[in-house]
């Protein structure tokens, strides 16, 4: 019965033991790809805690996080710095019409673009005219060539 309360109480004061959202990034943990191919990535939402809430949805580039895109208040879609890197269009982020599914497409992988790719979602509602975050959820992705090894210099001559 202690628990319960403590539970309970835990509940209430964060909302991220009870409310977890469910991010998931397909396909997953590892996506190897062959170069010079284009790949979409898939970020899949499910368990808001409103339906009538809004979703900030982020792709960032690991190992440092850089920001590939962002999609904000009335889904407006801001390229980050790292896809201001490329001088061709390199990322696209693109939203399902149905669920809440946001796929990023990206374009000609390179041995460069291994790495990976995490999908970060924070759910806000509005409250007495400030946006307060409800809930958040993360998934990472792993993307990896299929010819690893072409991509660095030879480790062994014998
Ligand atoms: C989260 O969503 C994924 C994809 O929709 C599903 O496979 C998985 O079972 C869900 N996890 C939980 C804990 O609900
Ligand atoms: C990748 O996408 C670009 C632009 O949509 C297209 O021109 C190209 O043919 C695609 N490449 C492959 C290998 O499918
Ligand atoms: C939100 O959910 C309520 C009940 O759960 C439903 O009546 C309403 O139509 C939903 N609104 C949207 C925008 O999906
Ligand atoms: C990207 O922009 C952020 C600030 O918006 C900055 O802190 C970061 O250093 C920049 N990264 C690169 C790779 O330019
Ligand atoms: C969401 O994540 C941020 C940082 O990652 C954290 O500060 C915040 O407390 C989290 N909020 C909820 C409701 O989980």
């Amino acid at each position: 019965r202690e628990h319960l309360v403590i539970w309970l109480c835990l509940c209430f004061l964060s909302t991220e033991v009870c409310h977890a959202l469910n991010v998931t990034v397909t396909p997953g943990p590892v996506v190897l790809v062959t170069e010079n191919n284009n790949l979409t990535l898939s970020c899949l939402v499910s368990q808001r805690r409103r339906n009538t809430s809004v979703l900030i949805l982020r792709w960032f580039f690991s190992p440092l996080m850089f920001l590939i895109v962002k999609m904000g208040i009335r889904k407006r879609k801001l390229y980050g710095n790292y896809t201001h890197r490329f001088p061709q269009p390199k990322f696209h982020l693109h939203e399902e019409m149905e669920g809440d599914v946001y796929r990023l497409r990206i374009l000609s992988v390179t041995g460069l673009d291994q790495g990976f790719y995490s999908c970060k979602v924070q759910e806000i509602r509005k409250h007495r005219n400030t946006w307060r975050i409800s809930s958040n959820g993360t998934s990472t992705t792993q993307l990896a060539g299929k010819k690893v090894y072409s991509f660095c210099s030879p480790c062994h001559i014998s």
